[in-house]
């Protein structure tokens, strides 16, 4: 059974359109991104499944229940965007209210908290008032209280806003210990490198509709490109690989290839070592997510403005020997 699961979901705020008929599913134990620019009803694909928000059409799915069922809140954790703690309670207090908001008796609170604070590493500063902390000390506290009551699944919508990079990796790796314990994380963002990092599986929404959904490495991937090195001295056989109808680049010693549609990287390889050629290196090119989000978005503006300028994207590397 899916853990969250959504089929043509709509959602209308008067006349604006949020969500256009989003259809996703997320797996038991998964990191799940949901990426899109400002606007582009993330926020609003969560509260829908939270039932904080009514959909307007479609079927939304929390742990096998509709969405919005309140037995179901029990099991879920939920970090919201610009949260608001008050700042009259410090973070120990506040993971005691919203324990007990959740049913936790106060032994349980009490046991777990230590431990909750010592994860998101607040330790030190739990019996301090939270209208001193920092912008990251607060996330973090948003973080410890979105899992303090022990949930199968947990929302984060935007978990690292206004967290500087140390901090954000901190959260990077507070995410991927909730994964190892078992949990499902669905995060919220538009920080795509972030996302890159820590995802299992990625949604691209752009104005309320599904643009591309995938594992991170099957939407980065460009199999069809590698860049191939030889080793000092040799020549790449260039003109024979055009020749056998592959499209080939050479600078800076390095050749790129391109394969055409289906082809495999073998009958180059074959060559290169029927020359007696030495391989030094042989890299797929992959794209990274913020490329392939760039022209979705432009593809997707393209689509309805054709007066939109497609702009050239650039690619990185990655090793595959
Ligand atoms: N309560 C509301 N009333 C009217 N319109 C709303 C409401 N909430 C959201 N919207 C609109 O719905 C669209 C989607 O908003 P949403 O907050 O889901 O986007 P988002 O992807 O979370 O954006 P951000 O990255 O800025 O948080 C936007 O056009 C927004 O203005
Ligand atoms: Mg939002």
């Amino acid at each position: 059974m899916s853990v969250i699961e959504t089929n043509s979901l709509r959602k209308h705020y008067g006349r604006i359109e949020a969500l256009k008929g989003v259809s996703l599913k997320v797996e038991p134990g998964q990191i799940y991104g949901l990426l899109g620019q400002n606007g582009a009803g993330k926020s609003t694909m969560v509260k829908i499944l939270l039932g904080i928000v009514k959909k307007t059409d479609g079927d939304a799915y929390l742990l096998g229940e509709p969405a919005g069922t309140t037995n179901v809140r029990r099991r879920v954790g939920y970090l919201p965007e610009d949260h608001q703690f008050p700042g009259y309670h410090t973070g120990r207090s506040l993971l005691h209210f919203y324990g007990e908001l959740y049913g936790l008796s106060r032994d349980e609170r009490t046991r777990r908290m230590n431990e909750a604070l010592d994860i998101v590493g607040l330790k030190k500063r739990a019996d301090s008032k939270i209208k001193t902390y920092s912008k990251g000390m607060k996330q973090r506290l948003g973080i410890a209280q979105s899992f303090f009551h022990d949930p199968e699944v947990i929302f984060l919508d935007e978990p690292t806003d206004g967290v500087d990079p140390v901090g954000r990796k901190e959260i990077r790796d507070l995410l991927g210990e909730l994964k190892k314990e078992g949990r499902t994380v669905f995060v919220n963002s538009h920080l795509l490198g972030e996302v890159e990092m820590i995802s299992d599986r990625v949604a691209i929404i752009h104005q309320g509709e599904m643009v591309r959904e995938g594992t991170v490495a099957d939407l980065t991937r460009q199999a069809n490109r590698f860049s191939i090195g030889l080793a000092d001295g040799q020549e790449f056989p260039a003109a024979e690989l055009k020749e056998k109808g592959f499209r080939v680049e050479t600078a800076n010693g390095k050749a790129e290839v391109e394969l055409p549609d289906g082809q495999s990287i073998d009958p180059v390889l074959e060559l290169l070592w029927a020359k007696g050629l030495k391989l030094r290196h042989l890299v797929e090119q992959k794209q990274t997510l913020e490329s392939v989000f760039m022209q979705m978005v432009d593809k997707a503006t393209d689509d309805t403005d054709r007066r939109a300028v497609r702009k050239a994207r650039p690619v990185t590397a990655r090793r595959v020997d």
